[in-house]
């Protein structure tokens, strides 16, 4: 797992923290907020914004992910996502999907709930047996 300094944990939960509060949830009144750190030390936040036509909402983690992607990012050193819940809320299966794209499955992922604690769990954890494009490659040819 990557090591990450105290200062960008910091960081990182200070802006998961502060993406949560731009969230545009108005059907679920779920708010998420999530903080990527790129290779190069840059940070992207994202939230999630939801739609009149619900299937068109997109998660936080996604957000923050496109924002850092289409800015040419494709190397990640941490992750973070909070929500208004006491208890941890982890990404879904599209989004652990979406995340696992890019990896490394060492990638950590912290999980804060609202007491101020986090959790802390790796990419490959949360997506085990992770389906990939080099796997996809192999059925074509198949
Ligand atoms: N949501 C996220 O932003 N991330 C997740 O990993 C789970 C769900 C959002 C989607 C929707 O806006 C709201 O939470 C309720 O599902």
């Amino acid at each position: 797992m990557n090591h990450i300094s105290k200062e960008n944990l910091d960081l990182l939960f200070k802006y998961a923290l502060e993406a949560k509060e731009t969230s545009y949830s108005p059907y679920s009144k779920f708010r998420v907020g999530a903080a990527l750190l790129t290779k190069d030390g840059t940070w992207y936040k994202g939230c999630n914004v939801e739609n009149a036509s619900y299937g068109a909402a997109i998660c936080a983690e996604r957000t923050a992910y496109c924002k850092a992607i289409s800015e040419g990012h494709r190397e990640f050193i941490a992750l973070a996502v909070s929500t208004d819940q006491d208890d941890f809320v982890s990404p879904c299966g599209i989004c652990r999907q979406f995340i696992s794209e890019f990896g490394p499955g060492s990638l950590p992922v912290y999980l804060l709930n609202t007491k101020g604690e986090f959790k802390l769990i790796t990419l490959s954890e949360l997506l085990p047996l992770s389906f990939s494009l080099e796997q996809g490659q192999k059925f074509l040819i198949k």
